[in-house]
């Protein structure tokens, strides 16, 4: 059976942007619009015109420049909002408008001060000048799970009637459950005599943190188009997160017999981006993008973890664009084979004894430490083995240059222990780049760069920031170097000399036991 496909629509741009202290600027919108055009999202809600001049101008700037993706602009049920709305996207290749009106009796009554016939005939007035514009018209009766089910019938009934393709039915308070969600849409495409003639879209907050549960509830009673917005940003709690839904459905395909079309290795980039440009940070606990989502703790899990990575995720971190993504964690926890392999990481090589006494020390510093690093771990491994890390090669000067219109170039001064002195200069695709490229044309040796990590230790404008770098050797052995700095490109050119070091020293080990 051919698998249906479920439509991304992504409101990071408008809902996203209603999120308490987030303002994006039209060059940041710019630069998320692309990026989501790359990650594949079907429709963009770029913004709501009628409110700014400045969402005007971004939802004409993006309908110009995305080309790729349906670009949808907000307008309330009002001829203003449309006309506004219409202006907008007028130059997209693929034009939509949606509108929407409150339909919960609350919502009319308090706010709107309104009948339901009211509210009935001036969402069709407004669909049929929608349609005026553009045949793609989306129909949103606001507040619908607290809606009355007979008057969200008729409504969504007129709407597809007077030319509404798609009907979203938001939960615009996050006040359902996802069995009474699912049922819902149940209802309403079982009950509405002309729903087969429009998609069915489901725009769930965050609430009760049930909207990525309610969207899957959604899907699998017949919406096809989910409304999500990047790391789950919007309006209060938020909205449904786009990477929980697009993995959600991926993962459990077989299950859901639906799928997208979102490359996920854009996930991570995008929420990286979203995170960077909104300003507001990524729980570390946050499913898919958060940073301890690949990281494992226990010692049991980090035992199967090194055996075969899928006993314990069930994500390939790659497929969401986390090159190197599955990290063991050391600390009290971990067990004897994750310390082994941290250990071969460093460069290190023990006879079994050795590794057995470096291990009970590690796990007598880690029950009074929570955080071990790798300078603990070679302190132990000197004190058991005598076997000091010495580097051969140390950073003695660095200069990089880098800009938006500018190549990434880096100048790098290494010394060797036997007291050379080497210097060379070269571009890159970015300043780290650039620094790798340049220290390894130093040291005549060409590793693949495989993990880059950073991570701020303090807070504060003179925070420092902590560097991890993985490079894997020819023959496929991976070393870590780590180094801290308030200046983060300083730390990753000592990260990267230290992780090259650690290579140098097992290439020279293994030629004298040869
Ligand atoms: O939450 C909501 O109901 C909305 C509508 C404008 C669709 O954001
Ligand atoms: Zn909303």
């Amino acid at each position: 059976m051919e698998k249906q496909k479920v439509f991304i629509f992504d409101t990071t741009l408008r809902d996203g942007e209603q999120s308490a202290g987030v303002s994006f600027t039209l060059n940041q919108k710019l630069k998320i619009a692309h990026q989501l055009q790359k990650l594949g999202v079907d429709i963009i809600e770029a913004g709501f015109p009628r409110t700014s001049p400045g969402d005007m101008e971004a939802v004409k700037q993006i309908s110009k420049e995305v080309r790729d993706c349906t670009i949808c602009a907000l307008a309330r049920c009002i001829k203003g909002d449309i006309e506004a709305a219409y202006e907008g996207i007028r130059e997209a290749a693929n034009p939509r408008i949606h509108t929407f009106i409150n339909t919960s009796d609350i919502q009319i009554e308090n706010q709107l001060k309104k009948t339901r016939e009211e509210v009935l005939a001036q969402a069709v007035e407004s669909i049929r000048l929608a349609k005026r514009f553009t045949s793609n018209v989306e129909f949103s009766p606001m507040d619908a799970t607290r809606t009355d089910r007979e008057f969200l019938f008729r409504i969504i009934e007129a709407a597809i009637k007077h030319g509404a393709t798609t009907i979203n039915v938001p939960d615009s308070v996050g006040y359902a459950i996802p069995s009474e969600h699912g049922r819902m849409f149940r209802d309403i495409i079982e009950n509405v005599p002309n729903a087969d003639k429009a998609v069915f879209s489901c725009h769930a907050h965050n609430d009760l943190g049930l909207a990525s549960a309610n969207a899957l509830a959604a899907v699998e009673n017949g919406a096809r188009q989910v409304e999500v917005a990047v790391n789950g940003i919007g309006e209060r709690a938020g909205n449904t997160a786009m990477e929980e839904v697009v993995m959600a459905l991926k993962t459990r395909e077989a299950q859901l017999g639906v799928s997208t079309t979102i490359h996920t290795k854009e996930i991570y980039r995008t929420s990286q981006l979203v995170e960077r440009i909104s300003g507001m940070p990524v729980q570390w606990n946050k499913a898919i993008v958060g940073k301890n989502s690949f990281r494992h703790g226990s010692g049991i899990h980090q035992d199967g973890i090194i055996k075969k990575r899928e006993t314990w995720e069930i994500i390939d971190p790659a497929e969401i664009g986390i090159p190197n993504g599955t990290q063991l964690v050391l600390g009290k926890l971990s067990g004897s084979h994750a310390f082994a392999k941290h250990v071969a990481e460093l460069g290190y090589q023990l006879t079994e004894d050795q590794m057995a006494r470096a291990f009970e020390d590690f796990k007598k510093l880690a029950d009074k430490k929570k955080q071990i690093d790798d300078r603990d771990i070679e302190a132990i491994i000197a004190q058991r083995t005598g076997d000091v890390f010495s580097p051969i090669w140390t950073v003695e000067h660095i200069h990089v240059a880098s800009g938006t219109h500018a190549i990434a170039t880096a100048t790098i001064r290494l010394i060797h222990s036997d007291g050379e002195i080497r210097t060379d200069a070269a571009t890159g695709d970015g300043p780290i780049d650039a620094i790798c490229v340049a220290v390894n044309r130093i040291i005549g040796a060409d590793p693949a760069l495989t993990g880059y990590s950073v991570q701020n230790v303090t807070e504060g404008i003179d925070a420092q920031g902590t560097v991890v770098v993985r490079i894997k050797d020819e023959d496929d052995i991976i070393y870590s170097g780590q180094a801290s700095d308030t200046d983060v490109i300083i730390a990753s050119a000592k990260a990267y000399v230290t992780a090259v070091n650690r290579m140098l020293l097992m290439r020279l080990k293994k030629i004298k036991t040869s």
